[in-house]
């Protein structure tokens, strides 16, 4: 039998000075369920069917899942990126890169404005300079409010943007940001 310990991801990475921390998740976690959750209910609503990638972060083969907890473990944002930096878009300067897959404040009605967002590109940013890229790059819809805006924020430039690439219709662009 397999001790709750032993299922427990044990990355934990306390952010300094706040009660927060990050965590892995994988299908061994005991935050999975949660990671499930958020992406039912938050993300499938704006993006369709998050299956694919539930089972992509269930395997945990290319990209690792972290949900930033607060100090009652209730999930307030989470973040997916890949393990190997991308030549993907070396045609657009993009190369050795960082690529986040999710970034994202659960529940962003209720926790958004809290500084969450802030922690997770802090996040992304060490990851980034661990990893030694040099650059992190996101594709964003034009279907969701706000994040655009909020990566030009922190400094991401718009690099490429396409028409109907993932829906008809719906603008997609790819920002990047040097390290
Ligand atoms: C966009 C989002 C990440 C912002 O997170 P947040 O917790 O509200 O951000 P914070 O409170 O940490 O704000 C940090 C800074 O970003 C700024 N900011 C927040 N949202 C912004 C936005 N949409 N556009 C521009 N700046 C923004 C804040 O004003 C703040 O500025 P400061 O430098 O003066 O402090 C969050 O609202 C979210 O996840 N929304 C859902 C978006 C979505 O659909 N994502 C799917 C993409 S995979």
């Amino acid at each position: 039998m397999i001790s709750l310990t032993s299922r427990v991801n044990t990355r934990t990475l306390l952010t300094p000075e706040k009660s927060s921390k990050f965590v892995c998740v994988n299908s061994e976690s005991i935050f999975f369920a949660k990671v499930k959750q958020i992406f039912t209910e938050s993300i499938a609503p704006l993006y369709g069917s998050q299956d694919k990638a539930i089972n992509q972060i269930y395997e945990s083969t290319d990209r690792t899942c972290e949900l930033l907890l607060d100090n009652a473990d209730d999930p307030k944002g989470i973040l997916v990126y890949k393990n190997a930096l991308q030549d993907e878009f070396a045609d657009h300067g993009i190369k050795n890169s960082l690529e986040i897959k999710t970034l994202m404040v659960v529940k962003p009605k209720e926790n958004s404005g809290k500084g969450f967002g802030r922690q997770l590109i802090e996040r992304i940013n060490d990851i980034a300079t661990e990893k030694v890229s040099d650059g992190i790059h996101v594709t964003v819809s034009q279907n969701a409010e706000g994040p655009k805006t909020f990566f030009e924020h922190f400094g991401f430039k718009t690099v490429m943007e396409w028409e109907s690439r993932y829906a008809k219709g719906v603008k997609e662009y790819l920002l990047f940001k040097s390290v």
